[in-house]
Formats: structure tokens, C-alpha cells, sequence
């Protein structure tokens, strides 16, 4: 199972001062010698942690990047000229903390289908970060998204076997129906044993838990001890 380190918060720390430090390339680079096979960046419309230039810098030292945007026409325009690895299309409201739940595709088909449409003709996969919603992750794959990142924010809430059940049940459904299968959001390495023995995951994003624990034991063993967590992959 693949980790995609998501740096946001190492931005989130430099912008509360506006300062340079600390920079976002060099945890990069951490992450990556700690064992990340990727990076994860959201470049968010108020730009409140990720930078334009964060996004470019990263892609100029040749990382594996996971985009993670909302779908408009500026991100569209972004994410074609930096061509990431993979594209992440994320729901995004200016007062949330951070990405409250999955991308309602449902309710927004033409505008997905269009903008995956657009990611594709820059030969960009695309993913949708999406709850585990049986009807949802079908509507991904009708506007013809190539992965669904599952939504492990409610387990993560509310860490009991159901849950579990619930995201091996959903995991299983987007294998069949053709999507790749990643999940994020709230792992830790207290939870994230039980989502590691989900077979067709193939990649978890996390964030904010590495970054806060590489406060005390820095980025690179923090992705380091997450990365041996994911090796009980079964
Ligand atoms: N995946 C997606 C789509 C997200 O929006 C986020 C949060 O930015 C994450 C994964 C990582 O979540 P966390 O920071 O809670 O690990």
C-alpha cells in the first residue's frame, strides 16, 4: 500500500507567520527519504496554506504529486500546466476547517464530467474524493474518474467495526465497478491499522497526524513509523 504525504500543514505553519520557514520543498524531500511515494498538496482557493509557487517548486524537484483541487476553471488551468501524477477532485467552502466530506458528484455531473474530461485531454488521471456512498462513487465513474479516494473521516470519528465495514464494503464495489481505490482523511497511526488490511486500497493520503507528530520526532520518521504501519497491508 502506497503513502501520499499531504504537506499542507508545513504551509499552514509558514503562513501564519508569512514567513519562509518552515519550507514546504524541504519536508518534501523529508517525506520522500522517510518513504512517502508521493506527495499530496491542495492548492485551496484562499490559498490559506498551499501557494501557487509551493506547487511549482514541487514539481520542479520531480515529485510524485497528488493534486488535490476544486473543480474550476482556475485549478482546470493550474493543474494543465503543472501536470501532476493525479488530480484529486475535492469539495471546498471557504469557512470549513478542512474538507468536510466527499465531492457530491450527484448533484453536479456535467460540471465533473466536463472537468475530468479537461484533466484527461492533459493525459491527467483523475480521482474523487468520495464518501462511502454506494450511489456517489457509481456517479464517479459514470463522469468517467479513474480512481475514488474514500473518505475515512467518519471511521476516523468513529473508529468502531461498522465503519470498517462500511469502507471494506465500498472499496469492494469500486474495485468491480473498474476504480482504482484510495482513502485519507484523519488516519493516524492509532486507526490506521484496520484500514491497512483492506485489500483494494492501493494508496492512503495523510496529513495532518505525520505533520503533527513530526513536531516531536520529525517528518522523516514520522512518515517512516507510518510507512511500516502500512506494510501489515494485507
Ligand atoms: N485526502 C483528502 C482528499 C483531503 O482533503 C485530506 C485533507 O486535506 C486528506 C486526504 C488528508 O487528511 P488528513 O490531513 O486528516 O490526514
Amino acid at each position: 500500500m502506497k503513502l501520499g504525504v499531504n504537506i499542507d500543514h508545513i504551509a499552514t505553519l509558514r503562513e501564519a507567520r508569512k514567513a519562509e520557514m518552515p519550507d514546504v520543498v524541504m519536508a518534501a524531500r523529508e517525506a520522500v527519504l522517510g518513504g512517502a511515494d508521493g506527495i499530496t498538496v491542495h492548492l485551496r482557493e484562499d490559498r490559506r496554506h498551499i501557494q501557487d509557487r509551493d506547487v511549482w517548486a514541487l514539481k520542479a524537484e520531480g515529485h510524485r504529486l497528488n493534486f488535490e483541487m476544486a473543480a474550476t476553471d482556475e485549478m482546470i488551468s493550474i493543474a494543465g500546466s503543472v501536470l501532476p501524477a493525479i488530480c484529486c477532485l475535492v469539495p471546498e467552502k471557504r469557512l470549513e476547517i478542512t474538507t468536510e466530506g466527499g465531492l457530491d458528484v450527484l448533484s453536479q455531473m456535467e460540471t465533473i464530467r466536463n472537468t475530468i474530461e479537461r484533466l484527461h485531454d492533459k493525459n491527467i488521471p483523475v480521482s474523487i474524493f468520495s464518501d462511502a456512498n454506494r450511489d456517489q462513487i457509481q456517479a464517479a465513474k459514470d463522469c468517467g474518474a479513474d480512481y475514488v479516494e474514500l473518505h475515512t473521516g467518519v471511521y476516523a470519528n468513529f473508529t468502531t467495526p461498522r465503519q470498517v465495514e462500511i469502507l471494506q464494503a465500498m472499496a469492494t464495489f469500486a474495485s468491480s465497478i473498474g476504480l482504482g481505490v484510495n482513502a485519507g482523511h484523519g488516519l493516524t497511526i492509532e486507526n490506521v491499522l484496520a484500514i491497512c488490511k483492506i485489500p483494494e486500497i492501493l494508496e492512503l493520503n495523510i496529513g495532518h497526524s505525520i505533520v503533527s507528530r513530526a513536531v516531536f520526532i520529525g517528518i522523516r520518521n514520522a512518515v517512516s513509523e507510518m510507512k511500516y504501519l502500512l506494510s501489515q497491508h494485507v
